[in-house]
């Protein structure tokens, strides 16, 4: 199974800090947001990731490559433990690199990987959504497509005022967590929206999405949209949507990043202590003021 991780988009949500580097690079506590989730793709058992660029994400290449130079000195000033990360980096999967030559939207991007794939099922991994839990998120979509045999999608329920942000699922409840998708529409309003299921990053889909992904005209601004050929793919075939466990931080939207900062900068031994105490006296003084 391959990933296709789409990280060309501008980041537009997150200016002036992505005006000259790639939201994607943004570090949430000490590692870029992409690293999080080519971690969970090769967690998930998926180690051949095809990244869709393009103009100004250079650092996301150099990212995953060998800093030979960084490496010498590392090994120079015995600084091990960084060494070994900074070796495991470049080397935890096959990552391949195709630029989107003009910004056209999702599923445009999807399909500039298209020669790749073949005819194989495949993952989407949106390289701005991190999901924190101890069963990645993938992996629970790939069970579930092993099951069925089916393209599924991560969805997420959200308050009604925010589904404008996402593509929203209509579908029947089928167990528990799992729906069968009956109808998708792409950021509708509180009022349009056929549910509160908003799909999130993480899909895992079955050869003929990228059919559809040709035959679909551009959607919602113009722009080539991935949910629009999804609703071409389920009326013909199967789509599964997946109320997946875990928490969901979009790191396109600047209050979701601060806020994974502090909530996984709190789970780290090494940084938790002090930051509890920061916070415990800035809560302090804010409600003294
Ligand atoms: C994209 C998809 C949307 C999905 C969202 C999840 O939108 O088009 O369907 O709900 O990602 O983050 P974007 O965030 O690129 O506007």
């Amino acid at each position: 199974m391959k990933a296709v991780i789409p990280a060309a988009g501008m980041g537009t949500r997150l200016l002036p800090a992505t005006k000259a580097q790639p939201k994607e690079m943004l570090p949430v506590v000490d590692k870029p947001t992409i690293q999080y989730v080519v971690e969970e793709a090769v967690d998930s058992g998926v180690t051949d990731i095809i990244i869709i660029t393009g103009r100004g994400k250079r650092a996301i290449e150099d990212h995953f490559d060998r800093s030979l130079e960084l490496e010498q000195r590392l090994e120079k000033s015995g600084d091990d433990q960084e060494l070994r990360e900074i070796q495991r980096i470049a080397s935890m999967a096959d990552i391949f690199y195709i630029r989107q030559k003009e910004q056209l939207g999702l599923g445009h991007a999807v399909l500039c990987a298209k020669k790749h794939l073949g005819d194989e099922p495949f993952a989407v991994m949106l390289g701005d959504d991190i999901v924190v839990n101890d069963r990645p998120c993938l992996s629970q979509l790939l069970k579930v497509h092993e099951r069925t045999g089916s393209s599924v999608v991560g969805v997420e329920s959200v308050p009604k005022s925010m589904v404008s942000r996402y593509g929203v699922i209509a579908g029947e409840k089928q167990g528990e967590d799992l729906y069968r998708v009956t109808d998708l529409v792409e950021k509708p309003t509180p009022e349009t929206a056929p549910s509160d299921l908003a799909i999130i990053g993480r899909y895992v889909f079955e050869p003929q999405i990228l059919d559809c992904l040709e035959k679909t005209g551009p959607g919602m601004n113009g722009e080539y949209q991935l949910t629009d050929a999804m609703r071409a793919l389920c009326t013909d075939r199967d789509l599964y949507g997946l109320k997946f466990t875990g928490r969901r931080f979009d790191i396109g939207g600047k209050g979701d990043w601060i806020r994974a900062t502090i909530e996984l900068a709190l789970e780290r031994g090494d940084l938790a202590s002090e930051l509890r105490r920061s916070l415990g006296q800035l809560l302090e003084r804010d409600g003294e003021g």
